[in-house]
């Protein structure tokens, strides 16, 4: 009987930790293996360097060419592993997550379906990460509960970005009832 209650009782500590390493491991903005993947010690991010492979996909926006037919720009997002189950269960991005978005300058032309516009030139990315508290207050590219910062397409590792209220925060403002993010875009949240 004793031995079944160690038992129980380790398997319990084991699963505890298995849990919380998990947690760690998908925020990554806490010190777990993919910190320095997206967010340094100071909260400077980073273009995600496999998002391509490791990421899934969210959703695509096209930017309609001010005059003619087809796109001038194309948006891809995606979210890091685990983000949209997270989402599915309860409505809100979990702390850790992180989006990006690749912007493209589109190229448009006829194809045996229409006039098509595809992802020509990328431009740079959007990257957002979502706090898990008021860890990097003194950042100014933290806030609103999330990290916010632009990458031109040839630097991912340095932002230009020098302050989220004026870089990001009033274009965001249509979407700060679902968290700051334009959800209506991504079929993948839809439940
Ligand atoms: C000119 C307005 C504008 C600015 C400035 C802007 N955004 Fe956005 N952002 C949008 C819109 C609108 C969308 C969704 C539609 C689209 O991509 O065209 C979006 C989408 C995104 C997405 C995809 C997730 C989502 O919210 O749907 C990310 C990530 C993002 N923006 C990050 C940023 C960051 C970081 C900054 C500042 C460095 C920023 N944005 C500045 C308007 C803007």
């Amino acid at each position: 009987m004793r031995i079944a209650i160690i038992a129980g009782a380790s398997l319990l500590l084991a699963s505890t930790a298995a849990i919380a390493y998990c947690q760690i491991d998908v925020l990554g903005v806490s010190g777990g293996p993919k910190d320095k993947a997206v967010v340094d010690a100071n909260g400077n991010l980073r273009v995600p360097g496999a998002y391509r492979a490791t990421y899934r996909f969210l959703g695509s926006w096209s930017v309609a060419s001010d005059n003619g037919s087809g796109a001038k720009q194309l948006h891809v997002v995606y979210a890091s592993p685990g983000t949209i189950e997270a989402y599915r269960k309860d409505g809100s991005f979990p702390a850790g997550a992180v989006l990006v978005k690749e912007v493209y300058e589109a190229a448009t032309a006829p194809m045996t379906t229409g006039t098509v516009s595809h992802a020509n030139t990328l431009k740079g990315w959007f990257v957002m990460v979502k706090s898990d508290g008021n860890r990097y207050v003194h950042n100014e590219l933290w806030g609103d509960g999330w990290g916010w910062s632009w990458f031109d397409a040839s630097n991912p590792s340095t932002t230009t970005s020098t302050n989220y209220k004026t870089d990001c925060r009033s274009c965001h403002l249509p979407a700060q009832a679902t968290g700051w993010v334009y959800v209506g875009g991504y079929p993948p949240l839809k439940r």
